[in-house]
């Protein structure tokens, strides 16, 4: 497959460097703007096109990587264009997001597909980094989805074949995995600094708590690697905790803690680490 790319950003550049890196053949990139096109190109040492028809044209596997929004447009423009669409596939990384955005595209008789890795690119800039334990999800249409399947297979990915309409949901739970547990830590963080921790040893101290944490829940999942005050019962420390935040006035900060209780309340009698009594009344707590 000779593969090229329509939208030159992070994802772009990252993966055109991680499948170069196993022999794939890159053709290059177009963008909006022709700088970012020809920077990726340089970082590359592919091909930068003066249009997304141009790369099209020469390009067996065509991602486009532009932003959310934008996928539609460069679709339907795309599909403005006459080429052998039959004999090409046209993929976005949209996770939230469905091939159906390229049916403009299968319309005019190509393969269309999104396709997702399951990692953040964050600003990491120039390498495939941890892209090869990357986890696959994809789905679409047309006679050549077979062969998303065995690039997958060829790179040694694991992966999964989506239902589309549970796009938008796994692309929340992505959220809630990965964002919002950036913004959880970095709440934890100013609690731990409001609790007269200095920065100079706010890493090693949480270090340990989450790496061991995050092992326990890789090696046994949530339910057996819950641990705390829910866990045992312990209602007055629960009080403790919420008394603690009301004198501090944050009440952003008791507002996810009250959230994040009552949802370890749920997976504590969900482990049977706490009868339903016990539950209740931690729930009261935390309203
Ligand atoms: N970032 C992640 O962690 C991540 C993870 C998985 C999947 N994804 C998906 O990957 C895709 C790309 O994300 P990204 O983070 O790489 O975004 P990004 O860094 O913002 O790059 C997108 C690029 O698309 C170009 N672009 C925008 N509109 C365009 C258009 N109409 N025609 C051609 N090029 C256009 C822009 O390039 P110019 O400089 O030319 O304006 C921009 O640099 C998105 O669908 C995203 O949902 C992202």
């Amino acid at each position: 497959m000779k593969v090229g790319f329509i939208g030159a950003g992070k994802v772009a550049l990252a993966m055109g460097n991680y499948w170069l890196s196993k022999g794939v053949a890159i053709l290059g990139y177009s963008s909006r703007n022709m700088d970012s096109a020809q920077k990726h190109a340089v970082l590359t040492n592919t091909r930068a096109f003066t249009s997304p028809a141009a790369l099209a044209e020469e390009a067996t596997l065509i991602m486009i990587t532009t932003s959310d929004d934008a996928i539609l447009s460069v679709a339907e423009t795309l599909a403005g264009f006459s080429l052998p669409w039959e004999q090409k596939i046209v993929c976005h990384m949209s996770g939230a997001h469905s091939s159906q955005l390229l049916s403009s595209l299968s319309d005019k008789g190509a393969t269309i597909c999104s396709f997702h890795p399951m990692i953040s690119f964050g600003t990491v800039p120039m390498s495939g980094f941890n892209l090869d334990k990357a986890f696959f999800t994809f789905e679409g249409t047309g006679q050549r989805l077979k062969d998303i399947e065995s690039f997958l297979h060829f790179l040694g990915h694991r992966y999964e074949l989506i239902d589309p309409d549970q796009k938008v949901l796994y692309h929340t739970a992505a959220c809630v995995l990965s964002n919002y547990f950036v913004t959880l830590l970095n709440t934890g963080m100013q609690m731990l600094k409001r609790s007269g921790i200095s920065q100079e040893n706010m890493m090693d101290c949480l270090k340990p708590l989450i790496e061991k944490t995050w092992e326990n829940v890789l090696k046994t999942g949530p339910e057996s690697a819950m641990t705390g005050p829910i866990s045992r019962g312990d209602a007055r420390t629960i009080q403790l905790h919420l008394e603690s935040l009301l004198k501090e006035g944050r009440s952003d900060w008791l507002e996810i803690y009250k959230t994040m209780g009552k949802a370890t309340v749920e997976l504590a009698v969900q482990a049977g680490r706490i009868d339903p009594e016990t539950a209740d009344n931690l729930y009261k707590e935390l309203q």
